[in-house]
């Protein structure tokens, strides 16, 4: 049930952006030369980018695992909110997009705690050792999203935290006719979560919505 408290509108929304911590040069300078390279500009906003990073540091955070790395704008706001000697090891398929990823993280102030690799998230991932990571990220093709669940699940420690991108379907959650064929898997996805044993979880709609969650038991 909805409470008797104002709806929030997009005005709200619009005030909080405006009220968040907002991108630095180097951040605005990778997006840029993202879109030169032809890279799709589909990178986390700066709020909940902030969010993020609030999420990790107050859990304490040290060791990150992240699918789908595109530009590396994630990899590298993770990476700043983890503590020395913290490591983000982020997953990407498309050999271009994983060479920009590591050029632009080597150059950041966070080059040695971000680690790029390249291959599927379901082959990548089997690699990982079980309760290795303390936090992922799932912001990849979205119909692996359950797959990528599981494997994440094993990976991080009880206690860790699950962060999923895209929990609005770029916005067509709700339509009748979607045009992006991603859509279903998201939808199925989120009914996926919003059941899974072993997680507590919630959307928080910031971006294009994100899923928090924290793996309560093994
Ligand atoms: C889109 C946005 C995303 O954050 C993503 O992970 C995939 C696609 C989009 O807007 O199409
Ligand atoms: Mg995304």
């Amino acid at each position: 049930m909805l409470s008797k408290a104002d709806p929030v509108t997009r005005e709200h929304f619009q005030y909080i952006i405006d009220r968040t911590a907002q991108e630095d040069p180097f951040l605005q300078d990778l997006k840029q030369a993202a879109r030169e390279a032809d890279i799709p500009a589909i990178w986390i906003s700066p709020a909940q980018a902030s969010f993020m990073q609030i999420l990790l540091r107050s859990s304490g955070a040290k060791e990150i695992i992240e699918v789908g790395t595109l530009a590396g704008y994630s990899a590298i706001t993770m990476a700043r909110a983890l503590p020395q000697g913290g490591r983000v090891r982020t997953i990407e398929l498309n050999l271009e997009f994983a060479d920009f990823a590591e050029r632009w993280a080597s150059q950041s102030d966070v080059s040695e705690k971000i680690e790029v690799h390249r291959g599927s998230g379901e082959e990548v991932l089997a690699t990982f050792e079980s309760h290795s990571a303390d936090a992922a990220f799932l912001d990849a093709d979205k119909r692996n999203y359950p797959l990528y669940l599981r494997e994440s699940l094993r990976i991080i420690r009880p206690g860790g935290l699950i962060l999923v991108d895209n929990a609005f379907a770029f916005g067509e959650l709700l339509l009748e006719h979607p045009s992006d064929p991603e859509v279903q898997s998201v939808r199925d996805f989120n009914d996926l979560m919003a059941k899974q044993e072993g997680v507590q979880s919630v959307i928080v709609p910031l971006g294009d919505g994100v899923w928090v969650g924290v793996k309560t038991d093994d």
